[in-house]
């Protein structure tokens, strides 16, 4: 397995974090349709040790100086440059081959993903957006934790929300008991507005910086939020947001259900979806990016 170098891996793979999303936001058309069918049950099963002890190293370890740090390092982007398709077969070195059959590769999830956006007949930049936006999870392959690239997002800097999942853990976390950081608002002013918020580190801010360049504003916010749990869906925060936040959190929220329920066992057909995908990173992005 391609992460097994790493020390720390609670998660036998980057998409137990994402099952476990599952579990906790359920498919509302898949209840619908159970229920019609008496087949739903909610099960409250626990969460697996894996899925808990991944929490507890991310809410220990991502401290304001961790970002700081990581922002420092990766936002020079000096690692690598890739085409945009040199950059997939990158980035799905990160497939789980200990369990071939049922795990789908990073790219056959981003092609669901805007394959879905597509048939629902959204603008093709979203389209794009959801082609790409788990393309930060390349930080694994530089060697980062799993911890400080995939689960739940958060602002740091300021006193952690306990609509974030597993909210005790935060406790081991230093920024807890330091007193610039454990205020409501901490290090930021009342509705200064998310842009000025640094967030816990991860995937979504390092994909964000990669193409905030190439994509509207919508786009951008589908990107770099779309962890942000505890605010598109918990409402969270609503002391850091200003009127362009509250503008954008709808496409946020458009966004989550095709990152989160688009999942099927059916990989789509690259080879005849290609041309169209060639055409549309053309429009909008630059022959090579940087890593
Ligand atoms: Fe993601
Ligand atoms: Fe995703």
């Amino acid at each position: 397995m391609s992460q097994a170098k790493f020390e720390s891996v609670p998660l036998a793979n980057l998409d137990e974090w994402e099952e476990d999303l599952l579990r906790r936001y359920p498919d509302p058309e898949a209840i619908a349709t159970a229920k019609a069918t008496g087949e739903y049950r909610n099960y409250e099963s626990p969460a697996r040790d894996t899925v808990k002890e991944f929490y507890r190293l991310n809410h220990t370890y991502q401290t304001w100086d961790f970002v700081q740090e990581k922002r420092k390092d990766f936002l020079k982007f000096d690692k690598k440059e890739m085409t945009v398709w040199d950059a997939f077969d990158f980035l799905n070195q990160l497939v789980d081959d200990s369990d071939p059959d049922t795990d789908l590769d990073q790219l056959q999830h981003l092609l669901q993903t805007s394959e879905a956006i597509r048939r629902d007949g959204h603008p093709d930049w979203m389209v794009l957006t959801g082609l790409m936006h788990d393309m930060g999870k390349v930080l694994c392959l530089f060697g980062e934790q799993q911890w400080a690239v995939v689960g739940d997002t958060f602002p740091v800097g300021c006193a952690y929300s306990d609509k974030i999942i597993y909210p005790e853990y935060f406790a081991a976390n230093p920024d807890f008991t330091d007193d610039r950081f454990n205020t409501k608002l901490g290090v930021y002013q009342q509705n200064c507005g998310l842009r000025k918020v640094d967030m816990s580190w991860g995937h979504d801010e390092y994909v964000y910086h990669m193409l905030k360049d190439y994509l509207p504003e919508p786009g951008l916010y589908m990107l770099r939020y779309h962890s942000f749990y505890a605010w598109h869906r918990e409402g969270a925060y609503d002391y850091l947001l200003d009127d362009h936040d509250r503008e954008m959190l709808k496409w946020v929220k458009l966004f989550n259900p095709y990152d989160l329920y688009s999942k099927s066992p059916e990989p789509p057909d690259w080879k005849k979806l290609r041309p169209y995908y060639e055409d549309l990173v053309a429009k909008y992005l630059p022959a090579t990016l940087k890593f």
